[in-house]
């Protein structure tokens, strides 16, 4: 680099400081902050956002800040800065909040003077512009303070709990304490249990972007049916749609023609869409703001169900309908996979399946062949959402208002299954749909797209 090159980069620019409006979501996030606050005084508290990942040599994934940094600052996803730090600095009455994070690259000749246009990872020429310090503050009402003060505000000997593993700098400074450390992460995932009407808001916008690709999905797929990939065109349709709505998706889409409707996360699509076979899919957008929807269909490709798929379908569609119908406050949270799973072994009763062959005693437990997986989870800024809180909170919990939540059994009788009947090996089939809690009971959030089989037939064939 010629030193008059150098030179030249550090003038002539002119100043493009703004003045923002707090992030629409900070006052939610600044309820959360004073949740965790309440929770721990007189402790330390470090949440850091994560930073990027190695997808090969010099290249990274697109930056997606962990979960619980999300829930308490309310970040975005097109301005997400990676390696941020929330602190929460005990004082005698609370905390002292502050976000480290990396302010925008400095063009003058001081320290880090190269980065904007010579850093490949965070110089702005290359990714873009931050915000600067005093517009970080605006948009999440925090101190913001820069990257570079971390290690000297870690110092000292205060009590700290982190959330470890997102953060190799963060994580060096600050020594173990895993029982310390599992209270925290438990807190932080039971925190985002019941979703205010900010969250609700965001997760109804998901969701209603997740139903469009469905509709996208639809639309193509005579087009995907004449490719040796169809289900790439199918993925890559649905993807298209999560990233012009949203920020991505919330899990990778899992476009399953035929018999790879029996493989519960198929994201291989690798294979063809086939006259007269079923193409499951199950995908989520995520919005800028992070929340994803979880929705799973399964279409006939021709427009119509065959009496073997049409068999199957409808009793996924009662289970499903036993598993809605259990969605209530106050129920228990597994009373939904009960009643969805009763449903389906009296329904496989009756066809007189025997999942233990002649060698087993005959019992309802045995269909769990057919079943695999449980009947839905909690959504929300993950897919499978609040995967920390404990057993008394979640899965041996109860339902309550603000709870969102998928029901979404399935029966998957694999192609190679010698108990089943020929004509049903290869068919898989699970129909998903995302539920808010009321005091009312339950609000279907996906209910844009139809359930029943004949509905799906006839909003085909307004599609095509
Ligand atoms: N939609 C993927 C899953 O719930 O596992
Ligand atoms: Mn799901």
């Amino acid at each position: 680099m010629p030193a008059a090159l150098t030179e030249c980069f550090q003038q002539g620019w002119a100043d493009t400081t703004r003045k923002l409006e707090p992030l629409p979501g900070s006052a939610y996030a600044a309820k959360r902050r004073a949740a965790l606050s309440a929770r721990f005084p007189g402790e330390r508290i470090v949440i850091p956002s994560g930073g990027l990942k190695t997808r090969s040599n010099d290249f990274e994934y697109l930056f997606r800040p962990h979960s619980a940094f999300i829930h308490l600052t309310a970040e975005t996803g097109t301005s997400a800065v990676p390696d941020s730090v929330l602190v929460l600095e005990p004082t005698g009455t609370g905390h002292d909040i502050t976000l480290f994070t990396r302010p925008r690259s400095p063009r003058d000749a001081g320290p880090n003077s190269t980065e904007f246009y010579r850093g490949r990872q965070h110089g702005e020429f290359w990714i873009g512009r931050r915000r600067t310090l005093a517009e970080t503050a605006d948009a999440f009402g925090l101190r913001a303070a820069p990257r570079d003060e971390l290690e000297r505000a870690l110092a000292g000997r205060v009590p700290t709990r982190v959330l470890r593993g997102e953060d190799p700098l963060v994580d060096s400074l600050i020594p173990p304490a895993a029982e310390a450390e599992a209270e925290l992460r438990t807190f932080l995932s039971e925190l985002r249990l019941i979703k205010d009407e900010w969250e609700i808001a965001q997760l109804r916008a998901a969701v209603d972007s997740t139903v469009a690709g469905f509709r996208d999905v639809t639309r193509e797929l005579r087009h995907a049916g004449g490719l040796a990939r169809g289900e790439r065109w199918i993925e890559g349709t649905f993807n298209r749609r999560a990233r012009l709505d949203g920020y991505g998706l919330g899990f990778e889409t899992i476009a399953a023609a035929g018999a790879h409707s029996c493989v519960l996360h198929w994201m291989r699509n690798d294979g063809p869409i086939r006259d007269g076979d079923i193409l499951l899919l199950d995908a989520g957008v995520e919005a800028d703001t992070f929340y994803t929807g979880d929705v799973t269909r399964v279409l006939p490709i021709s427009g119509r169900f065959t009496d073997a798929q049409r068999k199957v379908y409808d009793l996924v569609y009662a289970a499903q309908s036993a598993g809605i119908s259990a969605l209530k406050p106050g129920a228990r949270y597994g009373d939904f996979h009960d009643a969805a799973t009763r449903v389906i072994a009296e329904g496989l009763e009756s066809w007189g399946l025997r999942p233990g062959g002649d060698t087993l005693p005959h019992e309802p437990a045995l269909f769990g062949r057919y079943t695999v997986c449980g009947s839905g989870h909690m959504l929300g800024l993950d897919c499978h959402d609040c995967g920390a809180a404990r057993s008394e909170t979640y899965m041996e919990g109860e339902l309550q208002p603000g709870h969102v939540l998928t029901v979404e059994p399935g029966l998957y009788f694999q192609p190679d299954d010698l108990t089943v009947p020929e004509e049903l090996r290869g068919i898989g089939m699970r129909i998903e749909d995302d539920f808010l809690i009321t005091a009312d009971g339950p609000v279907c959030l996906s209910a844009g797209l139809p359930r029943q089989a004949d509905e799906v037939e006839a909003w085909m064939a307004s599609l095509r």
